[in-house]
């Protein structure tokens, strides 16, 4: 990795562990007010600017093995359907019939050489275009070269899949900026989907991301499992442009150097300071993604309703021979399900906290700004003007991003 990067980071854990008030240039956190959890117009209008617009993680390039194989992705709420071309090229188009907007895939996933509509089956190519109208004879004037899938800007980076629905969005390399870097290093080509977990929750989707930029819970929420490896004193963070962060926490000496995963299904290519760290990407606006040596976890929060979320495991890990899942993995995914019962168990309180009316809005410590900067993103995403009165969060943060 990046030498100058380590260092830095390294010397910031070491200055973490030795303050005793709070750092020179900290500034106190401006509260985040707590209509943003609750209020139906903000969450609509989350829908429409952030889900709508911003680039969403949807897989991994191995989950699309074959020209023809296609999975549907319906998370920023409208139906699509990711599909790769006879030309291997992976492509993203609404799953509506240009006839009379019926889906040309009801499968989740499947692998086809044509998407057929089910209601009058006019059938399309994996590249999108309409191949096949039944009764052709008796449609005046049909321009088929017009009647294409709708697409969807999708874009690959490092093996790792994402969509837009706004056909102007900047370039994902563009968006990722210093994330592309930094987390190179899991070697997302050699990855293989290890299996997936959904976990319905009865809350809003930003209070579960919070919960995964900060460690301050750890000692609280996880004294038998997280709070024995890492030492929360340590913690370190970066904000990053484009809401995106990274969040670093040293583990305890004793344990730092002990392997995590049998060698076998070591991910050579993870460096040192990401092995004797915690150091958990955040990609804006909903994934969060630990790094790790073996199986690790792409953490998803994805929005149903204002106080319904689908907190989505994606885990990968190394590819490996044959079919069946390492038990490396599975017991790795089983020893995290604990983890995980013990974070979302504070949801559904929370949100009854935030929708009551002793509701108050939040103080976040230094050491939690992250979640005042993927709010703060939020915001800049939907438009500041937009915004329902009351619920902006401030721009008083913004002096302290970091561009790499
Ligand atoms: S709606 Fe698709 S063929 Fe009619
Ligand atoms: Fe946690």
């Amino acid at each position: 990795m990046d030498a100058v990067l380590e260092q830095q980071i390294r010397d910031r854990i070491e200055q973490e562990k030795s303050r005793t008030g709070p750092p020179a240039d900290a500034v106190p956190v401006p509260l985040i007010p707590t209509e943003r959890y609750v209020d139906p117009a903000f969450y609509a209008l989350e829908r429409e600017h952030v889900f709508g617009r911003v680039w969403l993680f949807a897989g991994h390039e191995s989950e699309w093995p074959a020209s023809g194989s296609y999975r549907q992705f319906t998370r920023s709420g409208a139906p699509i359907v990711i599909v790769r071309g006879e030309d291997g090229v992976l492509r993203a188009f609404y799953n509506a019939c240009r006839h009379r907007g019926a889906p040309v895939t009801r499968d989740e996933c499947g692998t086809a050489r044509r998407l057929t509509c089910q209601y009058h089956s006019w059938s399309y190519g994996t590249d999108g275009v309409l191949k096949a109208v039944p009764d052709a004879r008796s449609f005046a004037g049909l321009d088929t070269g017009q009647l294409g899938l709708v697409p969807v800007r999708c874009e690959t980076w490092e093996g790792w899949v994402f969509v837009s629905e706004d056909p102007n969005v900047v370039p994902l390399a563009e968006f990722l900026g210093p994330i592309r870097e930094q987390m190179v290093e899991i070697d997302g080509p050699s990855m293989r989907l290890v299996g997936t977990q959904v976990h319905h929750l009865a809350c809003n989707w930003k209070l579960m991301v919070d919960a995964f930029l900060e460690v301050y819970h750890i000692r609280t929420v996880h004294p038998d499992n997280a709070a024995l490896l890492y030492d929360d004193q340590s913690v370190t963070v970066a904000m990053l442009p484009n809401g995106h962060s990274r969040l670093t926490v040293e583990k305890r000496e004793e344990l730092r150097d002990m392997p995590m995963v049998s060698p076998e299904y070591d991910n050579p290519s993870v460096p040192l300071l990401w092995r004797q760290t915690s150091t958990s990407f955040g990609l804006f606006p909903n994934l969060v993604v630990p790094m790790d040596t073996g199986a690790f976890t792409f953490l998803c929060m994805w929005p149903v309703d204002v106080d319904r979320t689908d907190l989505e495991l994606r885990w990968y890990a190394p590819a490996w021979e044959g079919d069946e899942v390492p038990q490396d993995h599975t017991f790795r995914m089983t020893l995290f399900d604990t983890v995980m019962a013990q974070d979302t168990a504070n949801m559904a309180p929370i949100q009854a906290s935030v929708a009551s009316r002793g509701a108050r809005p939040f103080q976040v410590g230094w050491h939690e700004r992250l979640i005042h900067h993927f709010q703060r993103a939020v915001d800049l995403a939907i438009g500041p003007d937009r915004l329902p009165p009351g619920t902006a969060v401030s721009d008083a943060l913004d002096r302290f991003v970091e561009a790499s």
